[in-house]
């Protein structure tokens, strides 16, 4: 037996890597794709959920990260920086660690989960909180990255995407094929342009089959796709997905196109009964813009467009974990018993 050696040792001939690269990899990928039982029989489908909250920083950044963070330092790179709601920013910071850089992030004032904070903090990144929402951070970190020396490791650059296909790869590798349909959140539209590049890729070769049809939702205060206009002030619960002008907009929705699929929005309120049913139903946790997926596919099955039998997979993009405010939010606060075995008994409902 061997562990996983991260996505670009598994993957290196489909990876733009030569053989001398040096990698810079915490070990990332090789999720697990879990069986969501309440979920398949609420829409009479078969339903996975790849969680991506497993990888080493808690979210699927780290995919592209690996990818990024290698090829900066195989330039020569000294230091990168980022734009982010959060996971880019803790995931950057984290492989810059390994590869001796110096990490930059710029993250819209009080719009990021402390949890991500924390982690871009405890990783040793230095921080500005910019006035402005995400979208002002990445034309700063563009503009910062061509007039000096920092590379630049959002998903506009793009091997980054090239990392994140490997999700569709582990898919296709663990159901023998592609799914039916595949759900993503959307926020700066990178994964939704990954996992439809990697699926393309694998049918190209014919690994599989076939490709999904790509099914990716908005958050409705943060919707510029399905809108067809950018968003100013966009707003939703779900920060992670806060973004009012996704860099990857085109190729969003030629993803939807070719595939045959659709972007729709969900309410935070969805989002939120998501990711509750989530966590109490299905025993994954996870952070409320992941919860968009499921949100989503539910959604849709009300409106009647799942038909039943078919195989779905849902991506939870991050940990829950990450942001735990809306777990303890709205919840009993636990009672406190004395230490006296009949009394917890008692309020256990035991007795
Ligand atoms: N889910 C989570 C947990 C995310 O952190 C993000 C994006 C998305 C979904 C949306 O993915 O942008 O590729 O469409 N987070 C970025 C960040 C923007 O800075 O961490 P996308």
């Amino acid at each position: 037996s061997r562990q996983w050696r991260g996505i670009i040792e598994e993957y290196r001939d489909r990876l733009p890597v030569s053989d001398t690269t040096e990698v810079v990899t915490l070990r990332e990928g090789g999720t697990p794709l879990v069986p969501a039982q309440v979920l398949s029989e609420r829409t009479g489908c078969e339903v996975h959920l790849k969680v991506e909250g497993a990888n080493p920083t808690g979210s699927f950044k780290d995919r592209g990260m690996t990818m990024a963070i290698t090829r900066a330092k195989e330039e020569g790179a000294k230091a990168v920086i980022c734009a982010s709601t959060g996971n880019t920013s803790a995931s950057a910071a984290a492989y810059a660690v390994r590869a001796g850089m110096v990490c930059a992030v710029l993250v819209p004032q009080g719009k990021i989960a402390l949890g991500k904070m924390g982690q871009a903090l405890v990783h040793g990144a230095k921080i500005l909180q910019i006035d402005g929402n995400f979208d002002d951070c990445l034309t700063l970190a563009r503009g910062l990255s061509d007039n000096y020396p920092v590379a630049l490791v959002n998903s506009v650059n793009p091997v980054r995407i090239e990392g994140q296909k490997t999700a569709a790869f582990e898919i296709v590798d663990m159901l023998d094929d592609a799914p039916d349909i595949h759900v993503l959140p959307v926020g700066n539209a990178g994964n939704i342009t990954a996992y439809w590049k990697g699926y393309q890729e694998y049918a190209a070769d014919g690994i599989a089959s076939r490709t999904p049809r790509m099914w990716g939702f908005q958050a409705s205060g943060s919707a510029p796709i399905v809108r067809g206009e950018p968003v100013k002030d966009p707003h939703t619960i779900a920060t992670a997905i806060r973004i009012g002008n996704p860099a990857s907009w085109a190729q969003a929705e030629r993803a939807r196109d070719e595939s045959g699929g659709f972007i729709d929005e969900v309410t935070d309120r969805q989002i939120l009964a998501a990711y509750r049913l989530l966590a109490a139903q299905e025993g994954v946790f996870v952070e409320p813009a992941s919860a968009a997926s499921v949100a989503g596919l539910l959604k849709a099955a009300e409106e009647g467009k799942v038909d039943p039998g078919q195989r779905i997979v849902c991506t939870v993009t991050g940990n829950g974990l990450k942001d735990p405010d809306w777990a303890v939010a709205g919840a009993p606060q636990p009672v406190t018993v004395p230490i006296d075995a009949d009394a917890a008994a008692e309020r256990l409902g035991l007795a």
